[in-house]
């Protein structure tokens, strides 16, 4: 096994690939895409689960030990758990970890345990069943809420996501740090992103530094603590609570220094950083009945490109219409 191969210009090394496996989804959050007319991408342009499994081995092979799948929703698109099954046992892959909203997962419990995965991410923006339905504009509070600790009855490890938010969540930001106190699980609280399928946002929200302010006005006596190396989040623990919480500067981009991830979207597209465009569209080598070899320059030659951070990054994206986060796989 080649380790080590995919660094950027920067000396960062690549190690945690996020793999879209669609880009569609049963729920509609307000700050990923518009409540209607939205435009999934047509079968025959999905990468097929085929197709998903060779290039994450190709990626493994390059030295990719974590592959975080994403969507849309990941257990929407059928066949996912066959294809994670598959995928558990490629060589140098150490850890499979999914993003969900934590519709569907339930039905798979015993089927993920099998495939080795033991840690989930749920999207949850409130504990209010109400402003849970505002927000998503559907109804499956009281099944996410109820999969979030069936999961930790299992034994998985869980993370929950909340994109804060002015009008929509504030109010929800305490008791999700009390869901801390009994339940050893990891709230984090992330900063909004333009992602949501248009041109609209306001660039004026909560950032990092407003929530941690926010919750140690509350808790005066948080304990900080040592981050997982590569972390997008700086993580606290209440004194005395058995889970903690985390705050994820998503649009201050304050951990591109340390960024070890690539992403490849359910189209194909891969990208060196979220706020970039795509740097190759893999779907389309591959097709072109690319030989390995070929397809692994293209990727060494695309990570070698990459920017310092999202800030250039971004600059590079000069779309007036953001993406849906469902298409850029978060
Ligand atoms: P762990 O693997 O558990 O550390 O999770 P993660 O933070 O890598 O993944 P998750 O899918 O839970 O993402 C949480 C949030 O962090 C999402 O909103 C992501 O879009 C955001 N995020 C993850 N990686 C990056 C990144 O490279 N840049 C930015 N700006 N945000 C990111
Ligand atoms: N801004 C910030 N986070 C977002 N997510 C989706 N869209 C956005 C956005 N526009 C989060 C979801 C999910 C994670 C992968 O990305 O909460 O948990
Ligand atoms: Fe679905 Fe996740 Fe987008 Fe919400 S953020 S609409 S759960 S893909």
């Amino acid at each position: 096994m080649e380790n080590s191969v995919l660094i950027d210009q920067y000396g960062r090394q690549i190690s945690y690939l996020r793999l879209s496996v669609t880009d569609r989804c049963n729920l509609r959050c307000y700050y990923c895409m518009p409540e209607e007319g939205m435009n999934f991408v047509p079968g025959k342009e999905l990468l097929t689960f085929g197709e998903m499994h060779d290039l994450s081995a190709l990626f493994c092979s390059l030295g990719i030990s974590k592959i975080r799948i994403t969507g849309g929703e990941p257990f929407v698109r059928n066949g996912i758990m066959t294809f994670l099954e598959g995928l558990s046992g490629l060589s140098g892959l150490q850890e499979i970890t999914i993003t969900t909203n934590g519709t569907l997962p339930g039905r798979y419990i015993a089927r993920l345990k099998d495939a080795g995965i033991r840690k989930l991410n749920i999207s949850i923006d409130s504990l209010d069943p109400q402003r849970f339905l505002q927000i998503t504009r559907r109804d499956s509070f009281r099944d996410v809420y109820a999969c979030i600790f069936r999961l930790l009855r299992e034994g998985f490890e869980v993370k929950l996501n909340c994109v804060v938010a002015a009008g929509k969540n504030t109010q929800d930001i305490i008791p999700f740090v009390e869901l801390t106190k009994e339940h050893a699980l990891v709230v984090r609280f992330l900063e909004e992103m333009p992602f949501n399928g248009s041109s609209n946002f306001d660039q004026f929200n909560w950032t990092h530094e407003d929530i941690y302010s926010f919750i140690s006005g509350r808790y005066p006596e948080l304990t900080r603590l040592q981050a997982e190396p590569n972390s997008t989040s700086v993580n606290y623990r209440v004194p005395g609570y058995k889970g903690s919480f985390g705050i994820i500067p998503s649009f201050s981009r304050t951990f591109c220094g340390s960024c070890n991830r690539i992403r490849l979207s359910a189209t194909g597209e891969l990208r060196t950083c979220l706020y970039g465009p795509p740097a190759v569209n893999l779907r389309d080598v591959l097709r072109s009945g690319a030989s390995e070899s070929e397809i692994r320059k293209v990727i060494t030659d695309a990570v070698a490109g990459r920017l310092r951070d999202g800030f250039e990054a971004e600059r590079q994206n000069a779309k007036q219409i953001k993406d849906s986060m469902s298409m850029l796989g978060g």
